[in-house]
């Protein structure tokens, strides 16, 4: 649940600040996020992981890489996961230092590779066989030696959403769990490779703990296994998932009550299965939360354009679209939608859709809100993470400014985009 963005009264404030204060200042659509609530988030990771011997807790660019909110996060004491060199580029801009850093990623160009390698980054994870090959001859070409973790496909369901599991067997990531002995051989025998251990993602917003456990289990046999044939295992990752609740994020009287409230993952007791199944000696256990650290510190500001009845729908039309905000076109995604300022108006069904020429562009379908008029401000709510980062300019729309408010100051850490910046 969001605690630092909440209702004072009837009026929505993000911290100490009203939100439709922000709005006018700033205008919409406005991403805006809490830095206490960031802070909170990890602080709350670390402690429970804290049992964890050699715990380390490696942020997931690809959920928010905004150079602001990096900076913060770094200085909290994260490491950083990344997928391209170019989230390498912004990690070590934001001061993550180069041995805290990952690679992981399917599709890993020489390019990628090159720039990790150049930049001594602390591993690279490897997807492939192919892949290795690959690293392992870049690396000779470079003189060096690379760093790797095998990610291993656990075939473990991760019982999330179809487009964001990524643990099956028929998924593309990862070496298949069974299949992956020749790799290790391999890693072992390549004078350019060393073989620091074993990585596993199963998938993201993932609301059970029984999935990560399977996972662990997975991954200690493999680990015993490859133990055996000479691996100095030093490093398991077990990757990132762990969910949110989206569904009733805030609570007040006037809102009506979600259903289907997603369960929450008990950090202490996620920390204590992994501990207790992947506990080796000499060796390191990371996690790659991406949503838990961003995702309810954010919110996005919008306005409502138009009211149209047609058919026997509503429909409020407001000025965010999906190249602003993807989730919901791109996977159904439930987010709370609520006035920033309440009044005590009935209820009643309508769809929340964008300017977009699509079908998809909307933001709920048949959402219980009250009367709303144009110019009136929404907050669509827990959108730090998977939000800004996978917007787009599409129908040639600028790209949303974004604050980040500490206590009683808002500061703009995106610019909003302008129509020269379309060009
Ligand atoms: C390899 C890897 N690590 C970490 C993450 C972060 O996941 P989440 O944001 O659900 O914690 C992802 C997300 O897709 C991922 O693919």
């Amino acid at each position: 649940m969001t605690e630092k963005i909440k209702y004072d009264g009837n009026r929505l404030f993000v911290e100490e600040i009203p939100a439709a204060e922000l709005a006018a200042k700033y205008g919409t659509p406005l991403y805006v996020y809490s830095s206490e609530q960031i802070k909170d988030n990890f602080r709350r990771l670390r402690k429970a992981f804290g049992i964890v011997p050699g715990a380390r807790i490696l942020y997931a660019l690809k959920a928010n890489s905004n150079p602001e909110l990096l900076g913060l996060i770094s200085s909290l004491g994260a490491g950083a996961d990344t997928v391209s060199a170019g989230e390498i580029f912004l990690a070590l801009k934001a001061g993550f230092p180069p041995s805290s850093i990952s690679l992981a990623g399917v599709g890993k160009t020489d390019r990628d590779i090159d720039f990790a390698l150049a930049r001594d980054i602390g591993v690279i994870i490897v997807e492939s066989d192919e892949e290795l090959g690959v690293i392992s001859e870049r690396a000779a070409a470079l003189g060096r030696t690379a760093r790797i973790l095998l990610r291993i496909n656990p075939d473990v369901d991760a019982r999330t959403h179809p487009h964001i599991s990524t643990g099956l067997k028929e998924n593309k990531f990862g070496i298949n769990i069974n299949e992956a002995g020749e790799t290790v051989k391999r890693a072992l025998r390549s004078k350019s490779i060393d073989l620091l251990g074993v990585h596993s993602h199963i998938g993201s917003q993932v609301t059970e703990h029984a999935p990560f456990e399977e996972a662990a289990d997975s991954i200690r046999e493999f680990v015993i296994r490859i133990q055996k044939e000479g691996a100095n295992i030093r490093q398991i990752d077990l990757g990132g998932g762990i969910g949110v609740r989206y569904r009733n994020a805030l609570k007040h009287s006037l809102l009506p009550a979600e259903r289907k409230e997603e369960p929450l993952i008990d950090l202490n007791l996620l920390a204590k299965a992994i501990k207790d199944r992947l506990s080796f000696p000499g060796c390191e256990i990371a996690i790659e939360p991406g949503r838990y650290i961003v995702a309810e510190s954010g919110v996005l500001l919008t306005k409502v354009l138009y009211r149209k009845e047609s058919a026997g729908r509503t429909f409020i039309v407001v000025d965010a679209g999906m190249n602003d905000m993807m989730r919901h076109a791109l996977y159904s995604a439930y987010h709370q939608i609520i006035p920033v300022e309440l009044n005590d108006s009935a209820y009643s069904p309508a769809d929340v859709v964008g300017p977009v020429c699509e079908t998809t562009d909307a933001f709920a379908l048949q959402r219980e809100l009250p009367v709303l008029r144009r110019g009136d401000t929404l907050a669509i709510m827990t959108v730090g993470a998977y939000g800004y980062s996978i917007s787009s300019n599409y129908n040639s729309r600028p790209k949303p400014a974004e604050i980040l408010v500490e206590k009683d100051y808002a500061r703009v850490v995106r610019d909003r985009e302008t129509f020269e910046d379309l060009i």
